[in-house]
Parts: C-alpha cells; sequence; structure tokens
C-alpha cells in the first residue's frame, strides 16, 4: 500500500499540482507560479474533480496577489478581483469552482479595507487558500463517516469517474466511505466504469483503489447493466459536480445512464456530495451549464483517430440525473434524502444557525 498522492500543494512562493493527465503512467508535479497557469491546468484538466477545481483556484488567487507585492491595497485588490473572474471561466459545470473564489474575494476586499502591508494581505489570502483546503480535508472525512453504515460487508459497489483523494485535498466524497470501511476492516469490492471518454474511471479511481489495497475491478461503462444483472453491485456511490436546489445532480457524463440501471435493477444510488456543490441559486438540473468538451476526445483514441474525419460530434463533459434517480445524498452534515427542495433547505438553514 502506497501513501495517497496530493493533488495540490503550496510550494512557498508557487502552487504544485500533479498532472492528472499523465496518471497513471507518471507522476508529474507541476510547479504552477501564474493565475494563468493555474487556469490552463484547471481547462485542461491537469486537476479535475469539483471540490480540487476550488482549492486549485484558490491558490491562483493566492498567485495573483504576489504579482502586486509592491503596490497599494486597492490596486492588490483589483488585481485580485479581476484574477477572481479570469479564473472563474476555466470551467463551467462545478460550483465548487465558484463558491471558492467567491470565499477568496471576499476575504481579499475585506482584508483591501484594512491598514495592513501588501504582505500580510497576502499571508492572510494564502491562509484562506489553505483553510479551503483543509477544510475540504475534513469534509471528505465527514462524508465517509455518514456513508459508511451503507457499505456492508461483503457488498459490491459501483462508482462512476473518480470522486477520490486525488479530485479533492483527501479521500474523496464517494470514494471516502470506502478508505473509511477499508480502516475498520470491513472487505467488500469495488467496480469501477472506465468513464469514456476522458477515463478518469480507469486512470484514477482504478489506481487510487489499487494504491490504498481495496479490491478493485475496472469495467468498460457499457457493462455496467451486466454486473448488476449478475447481483454483484449493491449500491452505487457516485460524486457530483452540482446538486441543484430541487436535488437534481450533475456529474460526469453517463452518470445518468448509471441511476436508471440502478433504479431498473433496484439497486440504491447515492451522490456524496459537499455543501460546498450544493448550490441553491440553480433551481434544477436544466439550469446547470453542462460543459462541452473537444471533439478530439471522442475522436481519438488509442494513440490514434478513430473516427472518420468531419464527423460530427457531440462531446457534453457531464450530465444531470433527476431527483427521482437519487435514494440519498451523503453530506458532511448528514443523509437528506427527498423531498429534496425541503430536505436541502433546512439542512443549509441548520448550517447557517
Ligand atoms: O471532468 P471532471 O473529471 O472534473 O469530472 C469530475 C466528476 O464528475 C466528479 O465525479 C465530481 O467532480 C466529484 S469529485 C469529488
Amino acid at each position: 500500500m502506497s501513501a495517497p498522492l496530493t493533488s495540490l500543494s503550496w510550494g512557498g512562493d508557487h502552487l504544485l499540482m500533479l498532472d492528472q493527465r499523465l496518471l497513471p503512467e507518471e507522476i508529474v508535479h507541476l510547479k504552477l507560479f501564474t493565475p494563468e497557469e493555474v487556469w490552463e491546468g484547471i481547462h485542461s484538466m491537469k486537476v479535475r474533480g469539483a471540490p480540487a477545481i476550488g482549492i486549485a483556484a484558490a491558490y491562483g488567487v493566492v498567485l495573483a496577489g504576489l504579482q502586486y507585492k509592491g503596490s497599494l491595497p486597492a490596486e492588490w485588490f483589483e488585481n485580485v478581483r479581476k484574477a477572481c473572474a479570469y479564473l472563474a471561466t476555466s470551467r463551467p459545470t462545478a460550483v465548487n469552482l465558484f463558491w471558492a473564489l467567491d470565499r477568496m474575494k471576499l476575504v481579499a476586499g475585506q482584508l483591501a479595507e484594512t491598514l495592513m502591508s501588501i504582505e500580510n494581505l497576502n499571508e492572510k489570502l494564502l491562509a484562506e487558500a489553505n483553510d479551503i483546503r483543509a477544510e475540504d480535508e475534513e469534509v471528505c472525512r465527514q462524508i465517509g463517516v455518514h456513508a459508511l453504515p451503507l457499505i456492508q460487508e461483503g457488498m459490491g459497489i459501483l462508482t462512476h469517474c473518480n470522486a477520490g483523494g486525488l479530485a479533492t485535498a483527501r479521500y474523496g466524497t464517494a470514494l471516502a466511505p470506502m478508505y473509511l470501511a477499508q480502516e475498520q476492516g470491513i472487505s467488500f469490492k469495488v467496480f469501477a466504469d472506465e468513464t469514456r471518454p476522458v477515463l478518469q474511471g480507469a486512470r484514477l479511481t482504478a489506481f487510487e483503489l489499487q494504491q490504498a489495497g481495496i479490491d478493485v475491478t475496472l469495467l468498460a461503462d457499457n457493462m455496467a447493466a451486466m454486473v448488476m444483472s449478475k447481483g454483484w453491485i449493491q449500491a452505487v456511490i457516485v460524486g457530483t459536480d452540482r446538486v441543484a436546489a430541487n436535488g437534481d445532480v450533475a456529474n460526469k457524463i453517463g452518470t445518468y445512464g448509471v441511476a436508471v440501471l440502478a433504479k431498473a435493477h433496484g439497486i440504491p444510488f447515492y451522490v456524496a456530495s459537499p455543501l460546498s456543490t450544493i448550490d441553491l441559486n440553480t433551481p434544477t438540473g436544466a439550469d446547470i451549464p453542462i460543459e462541452e468538451r473537444p471533439a478530439e476526445e471522442i475522436t481519438e483514441s488509442f494513440g490514434k483517430r478513430t473516427a472518420p474525419p468531419g464527423v460530427q460530434v457531440f462531446n457534453p463533459a457531464f450530465d444531470v440525473t433527476p431527483n427521482e434517480y437519487v435514494t440519498a445524498i451523503i453530506t458532511e452534515k448528514g443523509v437528506v434524502r427527498a423531498p429534496y427542495e425541503e430536505s436541502l433547505k433546512t439542512l443549509f438553514e441548520k448550517q447557517n444557525k
């Protein structure tokens, strides 16, 4: 068993970003010194997974602050504010990106009104990014604690995409209960969908579970129905990029199909979600912006072209699972069930008390 890889860490004056595009073959930590480099890292999916995107963006804001060492607080804040707006254009679907940037902008604005030196302002901004990262680790562990009772001895769990340690500060969301179950000596099997076209399931989930010594079997996406029909799956657990106020769930393309299959086989479909991924300002799944990615992700595989030149391609990176397919949403504050409009609202009301 090897120590888990860290997707993001602060290097003193730069962000260290694990290049997830190169996994599992190569482990390369990139040194990023500018917000532009962080934008590119998020956009090209060197870092991916909703919480990790938010953390990366927060450090991108820190790098923007560091560029303005000798300026006045107002000028410093203007640069930080611009960097927040710019980083928000790196990817559209995962709400954690906007959540983290709003948090950084709010703190920067409050700081800029004080009489602190720029050096102190930058220290405080870094402290906020470090807090976002540290809180995410604790939040993921708490999701694991709340989801742990769902994992019974000998069961099979199917997951889609990568909602593991690589997608977060540590533990992951969907994978957190698996790590906790392993700590408790519970034995279970994980089936990881390969997750076309970017293969987060094959390259990342199968890799990180295998590294952790968890029993994982890789499936091509079109095998989930067959495996369910064999009775090998007792639960599906996935992560999410955004939960709408009515409980509709955006997650990696293919998740909706898995949810429909789970319902058809009478298998519970759980969504592991930090509060930072629940967006009460987005009324329904239809209001969630869905990223479309380059055609080459579909027309090229095995290192060569695998589709005729000029063919039309539709490549949405996410889909929306309607709330009626969601058995429960597991958050760091507990498990919520339908009707989600009410249960999610109550969750935030309790949180804000
Ligand atoms: O395109 P990606 O790899 O960023 O998509 C990631 C997912 O869909 C994850 O399931 C989601 O962000 C949850 S990560 C804890």
